[in-house]
């Protein structure tokens, strides 16, 4: 009997749906977690605001169909005395979204090790838009002989190309606008990729000033090897474009992988 386990923060929204769907159709039995994890956010960070709907999640995944949700506290989570870290060293777990959030992974490996002990999955679905924390997954459950086969699903997008994102939430119309440069800048570097260009400094740099023309502050738009999180000069098949962007309210992440994603459709510029 196979298990497969879906670990969210709730707020469900269909990204978060298809790794459902996906676990379904491959395991017997699936467990979906839903557990918004203090130990992943840096202090001064969203935990208070971020967004909770309990009752809309265990409807939605009633209505898929799951086998059980793990809903715990924080209490249940983490004893008052806990005192061990798990922590991902070397680029991987210094880089991009680990030099912008300190902590952050060692929070999520902290809580998916807790996780796969709790339910003790075969298989643990994760999706491809937050990448840097994939391959942070990828390296933990390979080093900490969980025997978990991680599957990294596709990023699920809204019509216009923004990825969905429990975030999305923060955006006010004028900068879920303005957001959409996030994945113009996808699309060009895929475009450009997919068209020849090899140059990584030029496609990286050709996106960066997508997002810049729409006002958005950049934390980094790099391309990098997807399992240390280097940056290549040379754009390969398999290579990732990274972004993560803020906005008044909002941080937004967002990445493709160059000559296996799709384009994402974006309107042009209003
Ligand atoms: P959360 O942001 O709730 O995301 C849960 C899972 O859904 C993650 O694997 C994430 O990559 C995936 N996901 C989010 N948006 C998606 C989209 N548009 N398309 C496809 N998949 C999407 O990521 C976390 O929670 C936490 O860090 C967690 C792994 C649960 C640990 O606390």
């Amino acid at each position: 009997m196979s298990v497969g386990l879906v670990p969210t923060m709730g707020a469900l929204h269909d990204g978060h749906r298809s790794l459902v769907e996906r676990a379904l159709a491959e395991c017997d039995r699936v467990v979906v977690s839903v557990f918004v994890n203090p130990t992943q956010f840096a202090a001064g960070e969203d935990l208070e605001r971020y967004p909770r709907t309990p009752d809309a999640d265990l409807r939605s995944l009633a209505g898929l169909g799951v086998h059980a949700v793990f809903m715990p506290s924080s209490e249940a989570m983490y004893r008052e005395d806990s005192a061990t870290r798990v922590h991902i060293e070397g680029p991987l777990g210094s880089r991009l979204e680990a030099a912008a959030r300190p902590g952050h992974f060692d929070g999520v490996a902290l809580v998916v090790t807790k996780l796969f002990a709790a339910a003790r999955p075969d298989r643990a679905y994760f999706g491809a838009k937050d990448a840097q924390q994939c391959a942070v997954v990828r390296r933990l459950a390979a080093d900490l002989d969980s025997g978990v086969l991680v599957v990294v699903c596709p990023t699920v997008r809204d019509h216009d190309g923004l990825a969905l994102s429990s975030r999305n939430a923060y955006l006010d119309a004028g900068d879920r606008a303005r957001a959409l440069a996030i994945p113009r800048a996808l699309a060009y570097a895929a475009e450009r990729f997919d068209a020849g260009e090899r140059d990584a400094a030029l496609l990286s740099s050709g996106g960066r000033e997508l997002l810049e023309a729409e006002g958005l502050a950049v934390d980094y738009a790099a391309i990098v090897d997807p399992d240390l999180f280097l940056d290549v000069s040379e754009a390969g098949l398999g290579c990732v474009f990274v972004i993560a962007a803020r906005m008044n309210a909002a941080r937004l992440i967002d990445s493709l992988r160059l000559g296996v994603d799709a384009a994402p459709r974006v309107p042009g510029p209003a």
